[in-house]
């Protein structure tokens, strides 16, 4: 071979090089690296074919034809080496992760059923003008009794089955305690509506449970009467239930109220006919209400012969079962997240 046929040899070796860069790179698969290898690095490769110029070459080219071959073959079986490692690294990552299982959707909160249907009462009652106030769940004697005209030994205590605590303090067994607290920091007129947790010491079941929610509502000016808490009551139960849901006043008793009555509103599932939420009945006992009883205005100085008021009760976990069709008042408390995920 001529001076300019070596030259060209070793051009062909380094075009060689430039190839075998440009194939393994493009390499997406194992097999594909395969192929590069067999072309390249195998016995009938061009690069092993020409290490048997070696013998043919004069002394003078030799060692540096002999580093050229040595070296090719060093970096493409390096390079070979490589992207093998590569794709095994990546099946082994595939192993791990299966991308074809459908993505994990994060779990959403969402606000409580009986948050909803609290803030669902006070939006209407802050719309009528009602103020929202609060009071301490530990109350004293005076406050959840005595003030709301239940003196020491009264039977009607024995309607609240009472937490006591020492000291002389309870755990509050109705909201009615924050129409006291209002009326001695205020004067007339008061327009307000308290919600809050009550206690009492009922054993779980389907309707009852130690704790519970209230809302109280207050209403003390001039002229104020019975017709004003039908008025109010009503309207309440078509904002929250329908306007088509009716309301009736039965005759009751409360120390604090006179006269005082239980209101109901039609039911809200068989529209009246009789159903088993309403045993039959077509009403639902909502809860009391009644004028406020000249004797509480004595304890807060109100002057009964200038102001008269209204005041209601209202049960919060049942105005939410029947908006949400729950039928055990337990459910509220379990904190099941198959039950909260519902609403
Ligand atoms: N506090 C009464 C109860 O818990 C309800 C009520 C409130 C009755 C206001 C009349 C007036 O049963």
């Amino acid at each position: 071979m001529s001076e300019s046929e070596w030259d060209k040899q070793f051009a062909a070796l380094q075009s060689l090089q430039q190839q075998f860069s440009q194939e393994i790179e493009t390499c997406s698969r194992r097999q594909d690296v395969e192929k590069v290898r067999i072309n390249f690095l195998s016995k009938k490769s061009v690069l092993n074919q020409s290490f048997s110029l070696l013998s043919k070459a004069p002394v003078e080219i030799r060692p540096k034809l002999g580093n050229l071959l040595n070296q090719l073959r060093t970096e493409f079986s390096e390079q070979y080496k490589e992207k093998i490692a590569y794709f095994t690294e990546l099946e082994k990552k595939k192993e791990d992760i299966d991308i074809t299982l459908p993505g994990v959707v994060p779990l959403r909160g969402s606000r409580h059923p009986l948050t909803q249907t609290l803030d669902e009462i006070k939006e209407i009652f802050t719309n009528m003008g009602f103020s929202v106030e609060e009071g301490p769940e530990i109350e004293n004697d005076y406050y959840n009794f005595e003030a709301l005209n239940l003196p020491p030994d009264h039977p009607a205590r024995e309607m609240h089955d009472t937490f006591y605590l020492p000291n002389d303090l309870l755990l509050r067994t109705h909201t009615s305690p924050v129409q006291i607290r209002v009326m001695e920091a205020n004067q007339p007129p008061i327009r307000m509506i308290a919600p809050g947790r009550c206690y009492r010491k009922d054993t779980p079941d389907a309707s009852h449970y130690p704790f519970f929610h209230q809302v109280e509502g207050l209403c003390v000016d001039e002229g104020i009467s019975f017709a004003d808490l039908k008025g109010v009551i009503s309207i309440f139960a078509k904002k929250m239930f329908g306007s088509d849901v009716k309301t009736r006043f039965r005759p009751s008793f409360f120390p604090f109220t006179e006269p005082s009555a239980e209101y109901d509103f039609s039911c809200i599932i068989c529209k009246g006919k009789g159903c088993k939420t309403c045993k039959g009945t077509g009403w639902l006992e909502i809860s009391g209400a009644g004028m406020v009883d000249p004797e509480v205005f004595l304890f807060v100085n109100y002057d009964s012969e200038k102001y008269t008021g209204y005041a209601f009760g209202m049960g919060v976990e049942r105005i939410a079962m029947l908006k949400f069709g729950i039928n055990d008042i337990r459910y509220f408390f379990e904190n099941d997240i198959r039950f909260l995920a519902q609403f």
